[in-house]
């Protein structure tokens, strides 16, 4: 396993191709890299006498374990390079790298019509990255998604046959050739299959009573229909619309008792029976639900005496009939996502009535969201196909791209899109997606407090949500020392083990041969003494273990005296190394501790660094005398931002539009708002404008979000005519309707506004999901509510 590692290693490394190609014939003076030629990093590297330190100290420095080797250890690549004489051995030499990738697959993008072999679908490029990481470290990859035309598409027709979709199911009868016309022109790869619904047939949903159970319309109009059942699966996936259209002509409706019905145990079935029903790998999956009736969940099963959670065993049998109706409760809705989400599934809700409408689209706001689709089905379904158009096209239009990191919690990823082609944003997904190629990139990072023992390797994924292609990120970490090319120096270990061309002691032991029991004496070893004063052992930040201290993070030395200057917690700010209570940057930090950015997006408000009147320092301006404000916009007399954006405000209030306006690069977005505070040291415009026979006062302020330029900002008008009187109480009038409005819109966000706390939050949980200790399932009415009561919808 490990000469598969080491052989990655080398083909990465350029710092050691080049070390070997210059240690033989030195003097020439080649071309290592000049990052490394630092008497800083000469500092670093010498300070450390173990071979793991060293080569996770910087990747400049490596280590040489050659017994006699009289130089230091660890020492800088660029250092050994000029050492003439006492060279330490090549294959003595632990070698060290830059955090860095390469790509290992890449295979080219499917064209339009060249595929036959779904396996052979590719969409996403490339599809394999070997990375090496650092500690604190990040490495970007990038890669692309280019959908193909007539990817295969998997449609399951889950009916609804409750009495009231009698009209619906007739005319779905009617359709024939007219559903696989329209699933031509999403894809002419397209399979169906078909499955029916109602409820567990127990009371209270059903009468059970003999007459009834054996035909529940015996006592309506209808006369006679079928027994009531839980989930039938009637046509496997199938290309042949005529077996479909077979199926549905058979299909009759039936009648339960209650308004609610069994659909997400039967959604559940379709997703589990993978196997049975014929999904393939490499499609794109949707679940058609069409009903009028709202949906059982966990903890309604109880009402027929099914308390069991469901588990993830298919129960369909080979007549495709639910055999065990009565055996689990019905699954709750996070259950449902989260296998939607492993099984790559989408739903469109196809619903029949407005008021129910409004529960299926609160439900898919607050959860399912961008896995559920809701349309609003006409009395007779005259619009299904017009639903599956839009449904598919949502899906098949947004690309969202996702790493499950659970058991991978040292690692952190974020994504950048590149959506539109205007550059990129912090996102992972993409919505209005055409035939057109997407760029992606990955930031992977390696966090700062990563304990490094035994940590070799991690295989990660990246997964789109709907389409089974994945990348794979192999990645190596540098921290432990392989001690590749080190034949055992045959030392003698009396009690421990050679690591590293050093005796790595058992414990109670130490010494260079481990022959030595620790002592209490020992103790004074971890003691600093300086100018007559000792420290406490191990300068009370660690534990001293035969003389040594080890510390405990983040403290560092030879005694833990030192701790590197933290910001809000983050050693070194989050930006760089700490050795020895000295923060090494990463790139575009300085200052002693990291948190000096070397960029200047906090100096420029729209283009000039400080309004060309100031100097950027640590991403602040400082000002030129006479100038200050954030951005050295002010002077005694005029602000030269409020000047520029004067002009974009006028144009909003003269304007009914509100068409975005640009300066630049930037979007000018001007907000009217009820009151605008102050921003930190900047001050707020004010303009008069004259408007018909008002005289307007508009105040505001500024800022900046990104590449948007924010305008809050308030007016305040005065009649200059002297009618004022007469449109007084019209005033009044509408300023009481306005109050209204605001009062529901404010009402409706707060709504919002939870359904989406709710989601995250269970997005939060979703990583951890335990089947067992599934809190959310314990208490399904608590931990997610409905976002309004179901009652309301009856
Ligand atoms: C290394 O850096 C020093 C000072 O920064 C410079 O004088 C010297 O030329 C550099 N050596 C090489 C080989 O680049
Ligand atoms: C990764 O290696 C390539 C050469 O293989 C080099 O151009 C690039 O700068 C390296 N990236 C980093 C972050 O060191
Ligand atoms: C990765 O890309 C992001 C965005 O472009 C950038 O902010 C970050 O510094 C990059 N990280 C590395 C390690 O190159
Ligand atoms: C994705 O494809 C792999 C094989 O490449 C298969 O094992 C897996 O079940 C597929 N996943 C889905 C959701 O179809
Ligand atoms: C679907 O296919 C499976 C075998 O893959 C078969 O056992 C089952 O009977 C079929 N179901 C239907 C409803 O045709
Ligand atoms: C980034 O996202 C914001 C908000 O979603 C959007 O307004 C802006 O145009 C995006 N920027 C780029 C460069 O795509
Ligand atoms: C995506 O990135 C590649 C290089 O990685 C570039 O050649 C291509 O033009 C980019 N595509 C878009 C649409 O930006
Ligand atoms: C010890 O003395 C040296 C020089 O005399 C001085 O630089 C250093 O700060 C002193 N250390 C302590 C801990 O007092
Ligand atoms: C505002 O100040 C700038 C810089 O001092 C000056 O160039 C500009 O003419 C001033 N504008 C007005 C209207 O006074
Ligand atoms: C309305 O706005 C547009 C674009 O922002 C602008 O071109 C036009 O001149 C404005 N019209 C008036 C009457 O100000
Ligand atoms: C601005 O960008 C940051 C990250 O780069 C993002 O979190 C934020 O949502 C963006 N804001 C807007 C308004 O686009
Ligand atoms: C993430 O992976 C773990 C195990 O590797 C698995 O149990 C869990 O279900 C996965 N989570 C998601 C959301 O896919």
């Amino acid at each position: 396993m490990h000469s598969t590692k080491r052989e990655n290693h080398f083909k990465l490394s350029r710092a050691f191709l080049l070390v070997i190609a210059v240690i033989p014939s030195l003097g020439v003076e080649l071309s290592v890299d000049k990052t490394c030629n630092n008497t800083d990093i000469n500092d670093l590297c010498s300070k450390h006498e173990t071979c793991d330190a060293c080569i996770q100290a910087h990747w400049c420095c490596n280590f040489c374990y050659e017994k006699d080797y009289k130089g230091q250890k660890c020492n800088n690549v660029f250092a050994r390079l000029s050492e003439t004489e006492n060279k330490c051995p090549e294959d003595m030499l632990e070698k060290n790298f830059d955090s860095n990738y390469t790509i290992s697959k890449n295979k080219h993008f499917t064209g339009t019509t060249d595929f036959v072999d779904k396996d052979e679908i590719v969409q996403i490029r490339p599809q394999k990255f070997e990375i090496i990481l650092r500690r604190g470290e990040a490495v970007n990859i990038s890669f692309t998604y280019k959908p193909v035309a007539n990817y295969p598409l998997e449609l399951y027709f889950l009916g609804d046959l409750s009495s009231s979709m009698l009209p619906s199911l007739e005319y779905v009868k009617k359709l024939g050739h007219d559903l696989p016309d329209t699933l031509k022109t999403l894809s002419k790869n397209y399979k169906i299959a078909y499955g029916s619904f109602m409820d567990k047939p127990g009371m209270p949903f059903y009468f059970t009573d003999e007459e009834n159970f054996r035909n529940p319309c015996f006592a309506t109009t209808m006369g006679s229909c079928e027994m009531g059942y839980l989930f039938k699966h009637r046509l496997n996936f199938t290309g042949d619309t005529h077996e479909f259209d077979e199926k549905i002509q058979d299909s009759q409706v039936t009648a339960n008792v209650d308004d609610l019905d069994g659909a997400l145990e039967a959604i559940l079935q379709i997703l589990v029976c993978g196997k049975k029903i014929g999904w393939s790998e490499n499609s794109r999956k949707i679940i058609l639900l069409a009903t009028d009736s709202l949906l059982h969940m966990a903890g309604d099963g109880i009402l027929v005496g099914a308390v069991k959670r469901p588990t993830e065993e298919c129960l369909l049998d080979d007549n495709g009939n639910h055999s065990q109706p009565f055996k689990y409760d019905y699954p709750s809705m996070e259950q449902i996502v989260t296998i939607l989400r492993q099984k790559k599934v989408n739903i469109i809700f196809a619903v029949k009535t407005k008021k129910k409408m409004d529960y299926y689209e609160a439900m898919s706001r607050s959860l399912v969201k961008d896995y559920g689709f809701v349309g609003q089905l006409e009395e007779e379904s005259t619009n299904i196909l017009d639903l599956i158009k839009q449904g598919y096209n949502n899906f098949a239009e947004q690309v969202s791209f996702f790493v499950n990191l659970t058991n991978h919690e040292h690692l952190e990823v974020k994504f950048l899109a590149d959506c539109d082609n205007t550059g990129y944003n912090e996102t992972s997904t993409c919505y209005g997606v055409k035939n057109k190629e997407i760029n992606f990139t990955a930031e992977i990072r390696l966090k700062d407090d990563t304990i490094m023992n035994d940590r070799y390797s991690d295989t990660i994924y990246i997964e789109e949500k709907n389409i089974n292609e994945t990348i794979e990120i192999s990645i190596s970490y540098v921290g432990n020392c392989k001690c590749q090319g080190g034949q055992k120096l045959g030392l003698n270990c009396s009690h421990g083990r050679e690591r590293c061309g050093k005796c790595s002691c058992d414990s109670e032991w130490t010494g260079e041969n481990c022959d030595k029991p620790c002592k209490g004496a020992d103790l004074h070893r971890c003691r600093k003494e300086e100018n007559g004063t000792i420290s406490r052992i191990c300068s009370r930040n660690g534990d001293c273990i035969c003389g040594n201290c080890k510390c405990s993070y983040p403290y560092t030395g030879t005694y833990c005296e030192f701790k590197c200057p933290s910001i809000e917690g983050k050693i070194c700010s989050g930006h760089g190394n700490c050795e020895d209570g000295k923060c090494f940057c990463r790139k575009e930090y300085e200052g002693e501790s990291c948190s000096c950015s070397t960029a200047t997006n906090n100096c420029d408000f729209d283009g000039a660094i400080c309004s060309g009147q100031g100097k950027c320092i640590c991403n602040q301006c400082k000002c030129e005398a006479d100038f200050s404000g954030k951005y050295c916009e002010l002077n005694k007399k005029n602000n030269t931002i409020c000047e520029v954006y004067t002009s974009f405000l006028a144009d909003t209030e003269k304007n009914e539009t509100t068409r975005i306006k640009r300066h630049g690069i930037y979007d000018v977005l001007p907000v009217e708002k009820s009151s605008i505070e102050e921003i930190e040291g900047q001050p707020i415009c004010e303009q008069v404008l004259f408007m018909g026979n008002y005289r307007c006062t508009h105040k505001f302020s500024y800022s900046k979000e990104n590449t948007t330029i924010l305008l809050p900002y308030t007016k305040y008008c005065t009649m200059t005519a002297s009618f004022g009187g007469m449109i007084g109480g019209i005033i009044t009038g509408v300023l009481t309707v306005l109050a209204g409005l605001l009062f529901i819109m404010i009402h409706k966000w707060r709504i919002h506004r939870q359904d989406q706390l709710e989601y995250k939050k269970f997005l939060e949980n979703q990583g951890k999901f335990s089947d067992a200790f599934n809190p959310l399932y314990l208490s399904p009415i608590t931990e997610y509510e409905n976002p309004q009561s179901r009652k309301n919808y009856k």
